[in-house]
């Protein structure tokens, strides 16, 4: 039913379905007090597909061949907001405190496993480009296809860069023109060295290989704790025994039950890791 200002918002009932399906597909959890967001940023779907009542959307996306569909509203209910060189500490720590003791002979291994549209995974390149003296790999992970999409074709305008070192911008940068101007390109020397795939934190993880660091930043916010353990449990078996992870600011891994020791703020290893052994 359609308010005073002609957005429909789901009633209690409705919103615990489209509660309980993000929570089971994603392992986000929707507080009471999103309702309003769910009914702003469906709305327009409902109109759309011509439908005016949440739970008539909520059967067609869960019909067998709605599967876009359903993509469209996980992806419009999740929070893809990043920026690159975001939480600039963890790049401080990873070329003062990691990369000058990581053996040069060793392959080191990086994963952003909630990479949205590739600003993280960019500015860790181009740091490990410019610092990482022996081999390096980087995979970038994200369960919405579309972020991914856009991360592989690393254009960004011009006012989202701004964090870019400047060095880092003439040297990892091109300035798009014709229909690109007022963006940058990242080069593709660069894009070249991620490797994008799409992983649902929330399942059981692909075959990704062992890291020794793992981005996990901005994305356990919005998990239930049952589910951050899960995860973190996930990561952990991906770690070397010596790795490292790094969460958002915001989150913490206190009172979860989790293998890992903080080291420094919103950076973790895993206990009995060998630091400084390599
Ligand atoms: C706020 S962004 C964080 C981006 C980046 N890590 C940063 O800190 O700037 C959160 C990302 O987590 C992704 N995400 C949400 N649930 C996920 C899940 N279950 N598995 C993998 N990625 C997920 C979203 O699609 C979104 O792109």
């Amino acid at each position: 039913m359609a308010g005073d200002n002609g957005i429909a918002v789901p009633n209690d009932k409705e919103f615990r379905l489209f509660q309980r399906m993000l929570l089971d597909r994603l392992g986000i959890f929707l507080p009471d007090q999103k309702k309003a967001l769910v009914s702003h940023r469906l709305w327009k779907r409902l109109q759309a597909r011509q439908l005016n009542c949440f739970s008539d959307y909520y059967r067609l996306i869960n019909q067998p061949d709605e599967q876009p569909e359903l993509n469209q509203v996980l992806e419009l209910l999740t929070t893809n907001e990043t920026y690159f060189f975001r939480e600039p500490r963890h790049f401080e720590f990873l070329r003062d405190n990691i990369l000058p003791g990581f053996d040069a002979r060793r392959t080191l291994r990086v994963w952003s496993a909630a990479s949205s549209t590739g600003e993280e995974p960019y500015s860790l390149a181009m740091l490990l480009m410019d610092r990482r003296a022996g081999p390096w790999e980087l995979v970038a992970s994200d369960v919405n296809q579309s972020v991914l999409d856009k991360a592989r074709r690393g254009i960004y305008r011009d006012q989202r860069t701004e964090q870019i070192p400047e060095v880092y911008r003439q040297r990892f940068c091109r300035k798009g023109t014709g229909p690109y101007e007022g963006c940058l390109r990242i080069v593709p020397e660069l894009r070249e060295r991620v490797r994008f795939q799409q992983v649902n934190l929330n399942q059981a993880l692909p075959e990704l290989g062992r890291f020794d660091l793992v981005f996990l930043r901005n994305v356990m916010i919005y998990f239930d704790d049952t589910t951050k353990r899960d995860v973190l449990n996930r990561v952990a078996r991906v770690l070397q025994p010596d790795g490292w992870l790094f969460v958002g600011h915001s989150e913490s891994l206190q009172g979860i039950d989790s293998e890992f020791r903080a080291l420094a703020p919103a950076i973790y290893q895993l206990q009995g890791g060998r630091r400084g052994q390599h």
